[in-house]
């Protein structure tokens, strides 16, 4: 949906639009690439939240309408256990590495930063989560103040690959427990650049690669301090991360890097499967209808679960 990129973020009305003009097309090209028809469908899996209303509604709304023509079962999917399950994807002819149960995951997108308990596809504890900002909130919001496209968080990945990660410091969050604060970091983001370019009206340009690096290791740092204790807490050493924010290539790599040191087994999804997807929506519409969680016709999306 390049058409939020002008406005540098998404603007849900747009976003609904986008979903109605394309929902029809892109169902059948998936159906075309999977050489099925719609008679071959056992069941019909759409999100019900937590996310953009307008857009869940276009969503919703099509799922019916297709399980009501094909005379099959609707699974309504939580947003966030389709990203966890999304380890449980595998190729046509390849079978993807699925990790031991119980496992840990971190989950981070725009909207969610995450450690969850994972016991079974369907049994998912949440340990610890964001008091305020996403991971990807603040580096969606640092990026604009960067004067970068949306969505940052691959902007800034982009750029940090050829900067120098330790030279700037930004303060970290002091939160207790398992749970994650963004919103401070932000801000120390914010006041750092304006008191920068004030001296120099040309400091964002001429340090964007330290800058986006520096930025980039703090919030890894932040991510996985938090996730190391959570395994030294439940002694689990089977460690995921899900969610759009997992695609980061500096994550990936501290990631198998800590778990090397730590005796873990590491899972990272493929990247097509770590920002939002359809693949695995699907998934976890498959787990919910072995279990016979089906739902009726009179399902209603929820901007929050
Ligand atoms: O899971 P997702 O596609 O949508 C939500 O559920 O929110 O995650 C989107 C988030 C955005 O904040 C985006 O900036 C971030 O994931 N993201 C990244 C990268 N690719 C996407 N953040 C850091 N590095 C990336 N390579
Ligand atoms: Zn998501």
């Amino acid at each position: 949906q390049s058409v939020h990129q002008q406005y540098g973020g998404v603007v849900p009305e747009l976003a609904s639009r986008a979903h109605m003009q394309n929902i029809a097309w892109v169902t059948h090209q998936a159906l075309r690439q999977a050489s099925i028809g719609i008679g071959d469908v056992d069941a019909i899996a759409f999100t019900l939240g937590p996310g953009l209303m307008g857009a869940l509604l276009v969503g919703v709304s099509f799922a019916k309408g297709m399980a009501l023509a094909a005379g099959v079962p609707l699974v309504a999917v939580n947003h966030l256990q389709g990203h966890v399950l999304a380890h449980f994807l595998d190729e046509k002819n390849e079978t993807l590495p699925h990790p031991p149960f119980p496992f840990l995951c971190l989950l981070v997108s725009g909207g969610h930063s995450q450690i969850l308990r994972v016991d079974a596809p369907l049994r998912h504890t949440i340990l610890g989560g964001t008091l305020d900002d996403a991971a990807g909130e603040a580096f969606d919001k640092c990026a604009k103040v960067m004067g970068l496209p949306y969505p940052g968080g691959a902007a800034i990945d982009k750029l940090a690959q050829s900067g120098s990660p330790r030279r700037f410091e930004f303060a970290k969050p002091q939160v207790a427990h398992l749970d994650y604060s963004f919103s401070g970091l932000k801000t120390s983001f914010l006041y750092f650049l304006q008191d920068q370019v004030r001296a120099d009206p040309d400091f964002i340009p001429k340090n964007l690669n330290d800058l986006c690096a520096s930025l980039q290791r703090t919030i890894i740092e932040v991510l996985l301090h938090k996730l190391c204790l959570a395994s030294r807490q439940t002694g689990i050493r089977a460690i995921a991360a899900a969610g759009g924010v997992s695609a980061n290539s500096g994550l990936r790599t501290a990631l198998a890097a800590l778990g090397r040191e730590q005796g873990w087994r590491v899972f990272l999804p493929p990247l097509r499967y770590t920002t939002d997807n359809a693949a695995m929506i699907a998934i976890a519409g498959f787990y919910n209808l072995l279990e016979g969680n089906t739902c009726g016709l009179d399902a209603v999306p929820l901007a929050r679960m």
